[in-house]
């Protein structure tokens, strides 16, 4: 074959990416592998897009297939699409959705409560609260009363509360105003919040309270961070748990990375003595259900400090919560 990896990088170069304003390959950057099978005349290749969809890839496709089946003249090519981080966020930040089967379960209290403790493990954190049907965080965080500002560039700042940066949802809707999330609105708010948000590039972890259920808003995050992973909150109750395995299988046909379940409202401890006031073991069967790990059991507890939700770390439950956060960092890095 007379073309070699230089030459075919080179040939492709300018060929344009329309989900990051018709730039060029070359100078994206965005051709991550070249790969040439001499005895068959092909190529394959793994191409970086903004966005990895249909009406993008197609578009793509279509334009290298004409150089390097075309003027090249290699009998095939198998082209693999990867989608770029947004540059909004750091390349290197961690990726955690918070999901559950039903609402009520502690979803918000245990994404908050695990921001601190990865905080309080030196961690830098942020927060998006994209539950759409019951945003609460800022209500949470006691930073109901924060507005999103935008710089000049119309660039969001998030909220600040105690070093952890947070948005949500809650602040594009007018005050005592429910709202009706359509898909198109709730689109653009999560662009805001992936690709036109200043995040601090020094964060480690991302964490996101998604609505209950997993539905379309777990589909429209993967479209900005396809490599999100995700844990499963669970109440013991064979009830709650029954769902939480229902949910977690749709998490694993939507092709989501589940790194473990986190059982919620386990116990309530008097004198030493726990009380299973919801049942037992509802969060254990969830995670052998889906062959994950258990990573933390958080009691019945309210926090002695000033928030309603936020425990201490002098606290015990604050500190089961630091453990939390341990198992939570390394089921990320092994799975
Ligand atoms: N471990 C817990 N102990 C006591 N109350 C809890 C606990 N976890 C959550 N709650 C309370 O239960 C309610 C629902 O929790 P929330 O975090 O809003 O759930 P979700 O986000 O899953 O809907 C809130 O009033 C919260 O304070
Ligand atoms: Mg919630």
């Amino acid at each position: 074959m007379k073309y070699d990896i230089a030459a075919i990088k080179e040939a492709i170069a300018t060929v344009k990416d329309p989900s990051r304003t018709q730039r060029q390959l070359g100078d994206l950057d965005a051709i991550k592998h070249i790969g040439i099978d001499q005895e068959q005349e092909t190529v394959t290749l793994l191409i970086e897009v903004g966005k990895n969809q249909k009406d993008v890839t197609s578009v793509i496709t279509r334009q290298i297939a004409k150089i390097i089946k075309g003027d090249l003249g290699f009998k095939g090519m198998v082209i693999d699409y990867e989608q770029k981080r947004p540059e909004a966020l750091s390349k290197t930040v961690k990726i955690i959705g918070v999901v559950s089967g039903k609402g009520g379960v502690g979803k918000s209290s245990v994404t908050a409560n695990l921001a601190f403790a990865l905080k309080r493990l030196g961690k830098k954190v942020g927060i998006i609260d994209a539950d759409i049907y019951g945003a609460n965080m800022p209500m949470i965080l006691g930073a109901i009363k924060a507005e999103l500002r935008a710089d000049a560039n119309e660039k969001i700042y998030p909220v600040m509360i105690d070093g952890i940066e947070m948005v949500s949802t809650e602040y594009f809707v007018e005050e005592n105003r429910a709202l009706m999330w359509r898909g198109p609105m709730l689109n653009k708010v999560l662009e805001i919040f992936f690709t036109n948000t200043l995040w601090s590039q020094e964060l480690d972890y991302l964490l996101i309270d998604f609505p209950p259920g997993t539905g379309d808003v777990m589909m429209d995050v993967k479209n900005f961070v396809p490599d999100i992973k995700v844990v499963l909150v669970t109440t013991p109750h064979p009830n709650a748990s029954h769902i939480a395995i229902k949910a977690g299988f749709a998490a694993r046909s939507l092709n989501q990375d589940l790194i473990g379940v986190i059982e919620n409202m386990s116990y309530y401890e008097i004198d030493g003595v726990r009380h299973d006031i919801f049942g037992r073991g509802g969060g254990q069967i969830v995670a052998d259900k889906l062959v994950v790990p258990l990573l933390g059991e958080i009691p019945i507890a309210v926090p002695e400090g000033l928030s309603d939700t936020i425990f201490q770390e002098t606290e015990k439950t604050g500190v089961i919560y630091l453990q939390l956060a341990k198992n939570v960092m390394s089921a990320y890095d092994q799975s």
